[in-house]
This record gives C-alpha cells, structure tokens and sequence, in this order.
C-alpha cells in the first residue's frame, strides 16, 4: 500500500509537472514590466545603429525592390507554418512599428521577443544585446533615413496551427540591461558578440530545440553545424560546421576569403551560397575580421565536443 502511494505520489508529480510545462509553454501573451527608457542620440549612433539593422534584420526586413524597410513576405520558410511577413520598420501610421512602440517596448522586444500587445515572436531574441546596441537601433529607427519613409507594408502574418505550435518550441528571453559592449581592441571577445547578436549560431548549431540565446556557446553543437533546412530549389541540406575540422573556416578561408564570402555570398572556390545562408553585405571589414578570428580561437577549444 504504501509503495502503492509512492508510486502514486511520483505519478502525480509528474504528471503535474507536464500539464504544467504544456500549459507555460502554450501561454500566448507575456506582460512587461513598466521600465524608464531613455534614449541618447550622441555622435555616430545612427550611423552604428543603421549598420545593426542592416546587418541583423535587413535580410528579412529590407524590401530591395522599394529600397525601403518595409517588411517583405518570407518566402523562404515552409508554406506549411503559414504566411509570414516581416514587420514594417518605417515610419508608417499606427501600423509601422516604430509609431506603435515607445522607446521602453522597443528595447523590451529586441532582447525579450516580446511585443507590445504581449505577443512573443521567435525571430527577435538577442537577450545578451549591449545596451549600448539597443540604444543604436532605436535611434537610427526614430531616424530619418530615407529607408524609413512611410511605407504601406505587403500583408499580414498568418500562422497555421503547424506554425502556430512550431512558435512554442521557443520562449522569451528575460530582459537583462545593464550589457556592456566587448572591448572593440579585442578581437576575438568581438567576434563572439557579432556571431550571438547576428544569429549565426541560430543556423551553424545541431537543432533549433538546443539554442541557448543567454549563452550561446552553450547550445547544442554550437557553430558546428547539422541544423536543416531546405535550400532555394527545395533540396534538403544541413548548415556546414564552421570550426574545427576540415570544413573548417581556418583550414578553407583567408581572412580576406572569409569577408568576400559573407559580403557578397560567393566561397573562395567560387561557389555561390544557397538559401537560407544570408548575405551580411553591410559587415565592415573589421566585423568580418573579428568573426573569423573568434571562429578560429574555437577551433581547438571546442574539438572534442
Ligand atoms: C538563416 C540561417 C543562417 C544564418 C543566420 C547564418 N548562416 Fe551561414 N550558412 C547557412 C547555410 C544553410 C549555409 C550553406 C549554404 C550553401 O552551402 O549553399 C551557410 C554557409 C556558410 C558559410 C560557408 C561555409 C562553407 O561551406 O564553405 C560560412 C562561412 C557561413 N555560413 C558563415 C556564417 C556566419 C559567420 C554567419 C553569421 C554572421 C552565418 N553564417 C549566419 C545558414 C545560415
């Protein structure tokens, strides 16, 4: 009887604890908590915070056809999960994003995820973002920069439930401030905050289940590649491992190949990289070079992992 109860009790707490998780994670909305925000505009904010976006969002948020960032229609993802467009960066009427959010929500939903009607977004999670950066951003975004005219955007994000149920599999972040930026004299502590903040370990890891977006190197097989994807003609392909092996970046690409290919898509050996990996035409040179020096540091580090 009372290994009877035991064995209940053990059952009960189990099964407490999955509704639980099912619950948390089917949770739609998240509040935010009032915060002070203040933004400062001071020499060559706009101009950092312009290269931020351009680099971080411009391949989903940048509509070369108007040369305006006003969102654009993802094709690329499985028509399975639905319609998805991205956000309206310009200063359009109430439905622009900029006009829709204060400062204070801005800078919640760059590190959180989380929008201002309590929705989280999978896309927008750079919880480890300096402060610093997020300041940039929205100040290059209350710009006038010719990219940010109003502009009505294409469409409206619909999700299936495939979609909607995929959206689950990942969860805010919390809002930590307070986040220096790396020393810039240090190259390879700056390499790694551009390959966290760009996302590259978003696609370069083993699955989208093991990202760890507080530490990065944590996340399963982390810039070792193997997450899938199909490229532009429908083909299944996994994402290269970028360190440490033969497909290494230390062993095929100078640092100068190792620009050209991130700037202008194309491998040393001529090759023209496919979909999903994106083009970061906006990198300076010194964003690249810090990358490739951080990617060859985890070179022996990470071997046996
Ligand atoms: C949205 C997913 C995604 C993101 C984000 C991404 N990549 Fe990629 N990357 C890929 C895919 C997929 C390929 C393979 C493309 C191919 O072979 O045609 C690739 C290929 C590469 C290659 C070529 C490797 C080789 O085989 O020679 C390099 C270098 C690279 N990525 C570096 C990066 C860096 C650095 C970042 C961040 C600044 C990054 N990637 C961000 C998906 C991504």
């Amino acid at each position: 009887m009372k290994l009877l109860n035991t064995y209940s009790l053990k059952l009960l707490t189990v099964a407490t604890a999955v509704f639980a998780t099912t619950l948390y994670s089917c949770r739609t909305h998240f509040g935010m908590p009032e915060h002070d925000y203040t933004r400062k505009n001071t020499a060559g904010t706009i101009e950092r915070g312009r290269n931020l976006v351009y680099n971080l969002c411009g391949e989903c948020q940048f509509d070369a056809s108007l040369s305006s960032l006003s969102g654009r229609k993802i094709v690329e993802l499985p028509r399975s999960i639905g319609t998805i467009y991205s956000a309206n960066l310009t200063h359009y009427g109430t439905t622009g994003i900029v006009n829709n959010y204060s400062d204070a929500q801005l800078a919640y939903l760059l590190k959180t995820g989380i929008k201002n009607d309590g929705r989280f977004i999978p896309y927008m999670i750079r919880p480890t973002m300096s402060d610093e950066d997020v300041n940039d951003i929205i100040c290059f975004l209350r710009s006038d920069d010719p990219a940010l005219t109003p502009s009505q955007m294409a469409g409206k994000t619909h999700l299936s439930l495939i979609g909607k149920l995929a959206s689950h599999t990942q969860k805010p972040q919390p809002y930590i401030t307070g986040i220096k930026n790396p020393d810039p004299a240090n190259a390879v502590a700056n390499g790694k905050y551009l390959v966290d903040i760009l996302g590259c370990y978003h696609c370069h890891s083993k699955n989208i289940l093991g990202l760890d977006y507080q530490q990065p190197e944590r996340s399963k097989g982390f810039m070792r590649g193997g997450m899938k994807f199909k490229n532009s003609e429908g083909k299944k392909i996994r994402t290269p491992w970028l360190i440490s092996n033969e497909t290494s970046i230390s062993k095929n690409y100078s640092a100068e190949q190792f620009r050209q290919a991130l700037k202008s898509g194309v491998t040393p050996y001529g090759r023209r990289l496919d979909f999903p990996m994106p083009i970061f035409k906006y990198l300076t040179d010194k964003q690249a070079d810090d990358m490739y020096a951080y990617l060859n540091a985890l070179s022996g580090k990470n071997r046996k992992q």
